[in-house]
């Protein structure tokens, strides 16, 4: 008997997020509506990836991958990260881990102050998120979304909505740090928002 299984799916898809960043779920929920998006933990799983890429797009493919290969159903993954212009594009991809000592990451806040303590006196402040979204529906259909977010790093945290480096991230068109904007503004002109609309489309499309 062939024991390749077929997945058929429907217009409203179970699709478990390769993460375990309630966060982010958070966020992707509010514009992934047609869907349920759960993460690993919800249905049982453990699902914990070493992230040992050289770009977002290879450590989103990654984590998308290993999920997949372990419970064959439909997964979304979100790598995301800072980049500052003068700091030569760091934290970038390792934007979950900065500042770490032996391996013990640092909160969000004491990580925050981490950064503002590098770009002290730096007058150069350009920064950008980047979302890069991958949706793996079997091991030879998947599809990538990356998108990015610019604005400026501030001088002192403000704001506590969001997370990670949202209290340091300014936006000169609104006046406020991302940390500062409702959820639902957020979503509208994030990295994450934006890369999270385009695979939204595209599974309305399928
Ligand atoms: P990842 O789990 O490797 O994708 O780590 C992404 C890290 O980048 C997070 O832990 C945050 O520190 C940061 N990050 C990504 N997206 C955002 C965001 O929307 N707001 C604030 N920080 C973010």
């Amino acid at each position: 008997m062939d024991s390749t299984r077929t997945i058929v799916y429907s217009h409203v898809m179970e699709i478990i997020l390769a993460s375990g960043n309630r966060h982010k779920l958070f966020e992707l929920k509010e514009i992934l509506t047609d869907h349920t998006l759960l993460l690993p933990e919800d249905i049982g799983i453990s699902f914990d990836f070493e992230e040992t890429g050289t770009s977002f797009l290879e450590n989103s493919q990654g984590k998308a991958f290993a999920l997949f290969n372990k419970i064959s159903r439909p997964v979304l993954a979100d790598d995301s990260g800072l980049i500052v212009e003068a700091l030569n594009g760091e934290p970038g991809i390792y934007s979950a881990r900065y500042g770490s000592v032996n391996g013990i990451e640092l909160e969000a806040p004491a990580r925050n102050i981490y950064l503002l303590d590098k770009l002290q006196g730096e007058s150069n402040l350009s920064a950008e998120f980047i979302c890069c979204m991958s949706l793996i529906l079997d091991k030879n259909r998947f599809f990538v979304a990356q998108e990015s977010f610019k604005g400026e790093i501030t001088r002192e945290s403000t704001g506590i909505n969001g997370f990670g480096y949202d209290p340091i991230f300014f936006l000169p068109e609104y006046g406020k740090t991302v940390a500062e904007l409702p959820e639902k503004e957020k979503n509208k002109i994030s990295h994450r928002g934006k890369a999270g609309y385009r695979i939204a489309k595209l599974l309305e499309e399928l």
